[in-house]
C-alpha cells in the first residue's frame, strides 16, 4: 500500500474503467477518467490517495479526504476537451446515466454561480469536518479478497491521524455490491427523507477515549 501519484493516473484510469463499467465518466473515455483523478490530486484539495498494489500492479485505490469542488473544478478545468467529447459522440446523450451525470454536473456548476441568499446563509449551520471518500475500487480481479477491506481501514487511519470523528461518502443508490462492502464496514445510511440520496457515514470513535 503507498501513497498514489500522478505516475499512477494511467493505472488509476485503468481499474477506475474496469471496476466501474458503465459510469458515465467512462462512457466518456479513459482520458475523461484519466483528468478526474489528475485534478483530485492537483486540485484545492486535502487528498489522501492510496494505491494497494500486487507487485507492480495497481490492484484497488482510494481517494478520501476533503474536496473543494471534486467535480465543478473538473468541469471547469476540462470544459473544452468534455464539449469535444460529447459534440464528437452526440449518441453518449441517448444514454441515461450519462444524461442523469450531465444533470448533476450542471446543477453543481450552477450551485457554484448562484450566491446562496442572506435568509439561506445565516440559517447554515458550520458542518463539523467530514473526511470523504470520493472513490474506491478494486480491479475486479482482486474483487473478494480483502483488498477494499485494507483500502478502506487505510482511508480510515489517516483520518484519524488528521483528526476527523466522522467519514462520508455517497454510493449510487442501485450499486447492491458497494453498499453491502460500506454496511460490512459498518457504515450507516444517512437518512436522507422519503428516497435515501446514497449518502453513507461512518463516526470514528475516538480508541484513547474508549481506553481511557
Ligand atoms: C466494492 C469494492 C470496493 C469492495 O472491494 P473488495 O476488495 O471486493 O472487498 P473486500 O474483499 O475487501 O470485502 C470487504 C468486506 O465487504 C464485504 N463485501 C464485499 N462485497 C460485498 C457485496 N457485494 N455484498 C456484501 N458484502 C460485500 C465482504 O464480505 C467483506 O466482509 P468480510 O471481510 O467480513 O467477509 C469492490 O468490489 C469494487 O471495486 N466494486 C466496484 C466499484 C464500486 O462499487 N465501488 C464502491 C462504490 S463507489
Amino acid at each position: 500500500m503507498r501513497t498514489l501519484t500522478s505516475q499512477d493516473l494511467a493505472a488509476v484510469a485503468r481499474v477506475h474503467l474496469r471496476a466501474f463499467p458503465s459510469s458515465a465518466l467512462t462512457r466518456l473515455s479513459g482520458g475523461a477518467v484519466r483528468r478526474y483523478y489528475e485534478w483530485q490530486l492537483s486540485g484545492p484539495h486535502e487528498v489522501t490517495a492510496l494505491g494497494a498494489f500486487d507487485r507492480d500492479a495497481l490492484a484497488g485505490f482510494c481517494f478520501g479526504g476533503v474536496f473543494r469542488g471534486a467535480l465543478a473544478g473538473f468541469l471547469r478545468k476540462n470544459r473544452a476537451f468534455l464539449v469535444w467529447r460529447v459534440a464528437t459522440r452526440p449518441w453518449l446523450l441517448g444514454n441515461a446515466i450519462v444524461r442523469d451525470r450531465a444533470a448533476v454536473a450542471f446543477r453543481s456548476l450552477s450551485k457554484r454561480w448562484r450566491r446562496p441568499r442572506r435568509s439561506a446563509r445565516a440559517a447554515a449551520e458550520p458542518s463539523p469536518p467530514t473526511f470523504g471518500v470520493l472513490s474506491i475500487a478494486v480491479d475486479p480481479p482482486y474483487q473478494g479478497h480483502g483488498v477494499g477491506r485494507l483500502l478502506m481501514g487505510a482511508a480510515e487511519a489517516a483520518a484519524r491521524r488528521s483528526g476527523f470523528g466522522m467519514m462520508r461518502l455517497t454510493v449510487d443508490p442501485s450499486n447492491v455490491q458497494g453498499i453491502g462492502f460500506y454496511t460490512s464496514l459498518q457504515w450507516q445510511k444517512l437518512d436522507t427523507g422519503a428516497r435515501w440520496n446514497g449518502t453513507m457515514q461512518k463516526t470514528l470513535i475516538d480508541n484513547r477515549a474508549m481506553s481511557s
